[in-house]
């Protein structure tokens, strides 16, 4: 979401007449994206910030946009003197304004406070950063306040961008070569198309079907997936619609039911499992990706065990687990029975080898068969193309020195070995 932030910026600024150089050195104007979900994000940009200080007396001006500018908005002013721009992305529709302002001098700009607006930051171009996977914003905001989380309070309310505006922009894209979508949103599941006509709105499922029926696409992606509001018909699309990925990342954060309550995040362990049910019962092989918190307040080891146990029973194809990070103004803050950081770090390092062995075993159901691959980039060190399968694996292969295939095209690759976190094969010629 913040690649594709930075991506929509860029775009607004060219258009403004800026141009974008490769270096801080070159720049007149910086403009530095943040993200405040965990600490350690956020002790990144003031660190990274310190840095830009010498920059300053050549006559620079700087920005921190993002997550960390909404969440500590003019405290980085004192913090940073020399930054003259502090604005959180629900107020990215009035960058040229703002841009304005500081060329007529104005040393301290911010945009703060936007948060319970109904835009989405639309803009007519979006500077593409990946050469072949275009991202497409779909609904911007979170209204689910699971309680550790920040996002919320820094990315505003819930705002759904019309189904036709975002099918216009997915056209656009395969007009400009793109085979590849990814849609986006803090929440896909909870999409509302805003369109002023009831009979056109789309469900999410039917806008997900809707754009991989786009002639010239190939690839959809989605995400995140909130399991409370993540229906069979989701299941459903990709069942009946062949471009759709076999991929779904669905955050489950805890298996424990009583430690997801305290975090509430509206379901439980036997709900989280029907949906995978669901995908399990799906016609194509659905890979399933997840995320987990450990170390929450008051979680213990009986609750930590069940999480582990749940890794087992899903057999996820990969899992980001972070250690709980207290996050300024949310509701675990002020919960009690915090676990330390040694301990935190101790459950992160099993749940990490746990899950490593388990993909160790799953991944080798590849070997010997027969993936179609995108092809990414070349690896001149080791002499293989990358390539991703439609379960979001990274599928390293060789390929004759005569029949090289070109990156942005799609390859089929027999699996012949596999490692924990990717795969390895020889391009069919
Ligand atoms: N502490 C640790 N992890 C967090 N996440 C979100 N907020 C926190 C926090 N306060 C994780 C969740 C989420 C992912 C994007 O980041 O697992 O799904
Ligand atoms: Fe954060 Fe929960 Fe919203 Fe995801 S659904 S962005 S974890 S509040």
């Amino acid at each position: 979401m913040n690649v594709h932030d930075s991506e929509k910026v860029v775009g607004t600024l060219l258009q403004e007449g800026y141009r974008q150089v490769e270096t801080v050195e070159e720049a007149q104007l910086v403009l530095y994206n943040t993200c405040s979900i965990r600490d350690k994000a956020e002790q990144k940009v003031f660190n990274r910030l310190a840095d830009y200080k010498k920059y300053k007396k050549q006559g620079k001006t700087f920005g921190v946009l993002g997550c960390v500018a909404q969440q500590e908005g003019e405290k980085i002013f004192e913090r940073a003197p020399y930054v003259s721009l502090v604005a959180g992305s629900a107020s990215y529709t009035k960058l040229p304004e703002m841009l304005v302002q500081i060329e007529a001098g104005n040393s301290r700009v911010t945009g703060l406070d936007d948060r319970e607006t109904d835009a989405c930051f639309e803009t007519e171009f979006t500077a593409r950063t990946h050469p072949h996977r275009g991202y497409i914003t779909i609904i911007e905001g979170c209204d689910k306040f699971c309680a550790y989380c920040v996002v919320p309070y820094t990315r505003g309310k819930e705002r759904s961008r019309t189904s036709q505006s975002v099918l216009a922009e997915a056209r656009q894209m395969v007009d400009l070569g793109y085979t590849e979508i990814q849609l986006l949103g803090q929440n896909v599941n909870s999409y509302k198309d805003s369109a002023a006509d009831p009979g056109k709105k789309k469900s999410f499922a039917e806008l997900l079907a809707a754009v991989g029926e786009i002639p010239g696409i190939k690839r959809v992606r989605f995400t995140t997936s909130h399991p409370r509001d993540f229906g069979r018909d989701i299941v459903e699309a990709i069942d009946a619609v062949p471009a759709l990925c076999d991929h779904v990342h669905l955050p489950v954060q805890s298996g424990s039911t009583r430690v997801l309550d305290a975090m509430q995040r509206l379901y439980t362990r036997e709900q989280y499992m029907e949906r995978i049910a669901w995908m399990k019962a799906a016609k194509r092989e659905i890979s399933i990706t997840t995320d987990a918190i450990v170390g929450f307040p008051g979680e213990t080891e009986s609750d930590f065990a069940e999480t582990l146990d749940l890794l087992e029973e899903v057999g996820f194809d990969a899992v980001f687990a972070f250690k709980y990070s207290p996050r300024p103004n949310t509701p675990s803050l002020k919960l009690e029975d915090a676990i330390c950081d040694e301990e935190k770090a101790r459950r992160l390092d099993v749940l990490m080898a746990k899950q490593r062995e388990l993909q160790t075993r799953s991944y080798k159901r590849y070997i010997g068969t027969r993936c179609e691959v995108m092809v990414e980039a070349r690896n001149e060190a080791r002499a293989q193309w990358i390539g991703r399968t439609t379960h979001n694996k990274t599928l390293n292969f060789t390929a004759p020195d005569s029949a090289p295939p070109k990156p942005g095209t799609y390859a089929p690759v027999l699996v012949t070995a596999s490692f924990p976190n990717s795969l390895i094969g020889e391009m069919v010629v």
